[in-house]
């Protein structure tokens, strides 16, 4: 049977609503109550099925959107089709060049939206080069660790002009999307682009924030004997109290089979690096941006470059040895082109966080100073309240007694 494009994103957005329980229920909120009602909305996500989702929720609540992708490569084109065709405006494809990437953002733009939706900080900043168009913008909301940093250095060098949400540092997101959602999204695109085993493997997690750990402990689950870099004493104490090897990236370079970065920083794995590995290590990056593996090292000082398979590109260095990169160094997870970004159940809660977040700044936002805002904590609570409802799992709600027992400064014994 052979189905159209459109047909084929429908159906992935259908089975992604299937799994976010919680985000279905404010869709179906929304569609009551118009929160949104006559504004504009701007956002730069990965255009997939869980974000097509979000996209509609927003539709419901009476919001016009448009939508680019954050990222060149991650946008499932049967999904921008579909979503284009209920009722969105999508400026994005797969495999986009800097120029269309910056087009695309421009285009999203033109649209003057009231609020944004960032995953990464470019749509963000970008907003801030056009004077007339940030002035009236009630405030956007962020999704990314890597956005929220840029966003907080605009906010201490005092030129950012909006209020933003940093849905990624609640609670709610971080202990959950960060961790678990690209652990698993990132050995499932590392397994499914190579097919090659994770068991018995010497796999190095650069990175032992939330992500590094996340990763470090799901390749530990599948078998592979892990080791961690870390610059930070107290996360490397922790990655070294979990029972991870520890070693600092000279020493990691000569073991590693699979290393994976996931620091946020910039060429954490560099020349002398590459220069020490074995044949055949594979290297790929969790991390939002492409500058955690320096590619235009790793290029120059390899004799041969050329890209072997789908996603897979084959560096031989001087030294006769292989390395292979997957999806250009970009975010394994969503980059490739069998990536499936992270289960649909972790983006359940992220994009519920997103479309409340929306909401409260569609209610509150032309009140708010410019500056980086938490998740109202309501708002994470609430989130998380009916994510467990969903999964059918019980509070032990505490007594009077033991409530009063915390309240208290007296009763110690
Ligand atoms: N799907 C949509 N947005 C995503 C994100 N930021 N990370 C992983 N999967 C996603």
């Amino acid at each position: 049977m052979k189905r159209d494009k459109t047909t084929v994103g429908r159906q992935m957005i259908q089975w992604a609503k299937l799994h976010m329980p919680v985000l279905s229920q404010i869709m179906s909120h929304f569609s009551r109550t118009k929160p949104l009602r006559g504004l504009q909305i701007g956002a730069a996500l990965h255009v997939e099925a869980k974000t097509a989702v979000l996209m509609k929720t927003l539709i419901e609540g009476g919001a016009k959107v448009a939508i680019t992708g954050c990222n060149p490569l991650s946008t499932k084109d049967e999904v921008a089709t579909a979503l284009a065709g209920e009722g969105a405006q999508v400026f994005a494809k797969r495999g986009e060049s800097k120029q269309e990437y910056y087009k695309n953002l421009n285009r999203v733009l033109a649209t003057k939206p009231d609020i944004l939706i960032d995953d990464g900080g470019d749509l963000i900043v970008l907003a801030h080069k056009k004077p007339k168009l940030i002035t009236q913008i009630l405030g956007a909301s962020e999704e990314t660790t890597t956005g929220v940093i840029r966003l907080k250095a605009m906010e201490r060098d005092r030129v950012l002009r909006i209020p933003v949400i940093a849905v990624n540092d609640s609670p709610g997101k971080r202990y959950f999307d960060n961790r678990f959602g690209t652990a698993e999204s990132t050995l499932q695109a590392l397994m499914s682009i190579t097919n090659t085993q994770i068991s018995g493997k010497k796999v190095v997690v650069i990175g032992f924030g939330f992500v590094g750990r996340g990763i470090a402990s799901r390749a530990r689950g599948l078998g592979a004997r892990v080791v961690v870099v870390e610059s930070d004493p107290v996360k490397a104490l922790e990655a070294t109290f979990e029972g991870f090897e520890v070693l600092p990236m000279r020493n990691a370079a000569r073991v590693g089979d699979i290393f994976i970065t996931a620091t946020g920083s910039y060429h954490v794995i560099r020349k002398e690096h590459f220069r020490i590995m074995k044949d055949k290590a594979i290297l790929c990056n969790a991390g939002h941006f492409n500058v955690e593996i320096d590619i235009g090292g790793l290029a120059q000082i390899s004799k041969k470059r050329r890209k072997i398979m789908e996603d897979v590109e084959e560096f031989t260095l001087r030294n006769g040895r292989r390395l292979y990169l997957l999806t250009e160094g970009r975010l394994v997870n969503l980059a490739g082109r069998r990536s499936l970004g992270h289960p649909i159940e972790i983006m359940d809660l992220s994009f519920s966080l997103q479309a409340l977040s929306v909401e409260y700044l569609a209610k509150y936002g032309s009140q708010m100073e410019p500056g980086v805002y938490n998740v109202p904590p309501e708002i994470d609570r609430k989130v998380v309240t009916l994510k467990l409802k969903a999964m059918g799992v019980e509070l032990e709600p505490l007594t009077p007694e033991q409530q009063e027992y915390q309240r208290s400064w007296e009763m110690g014994t």
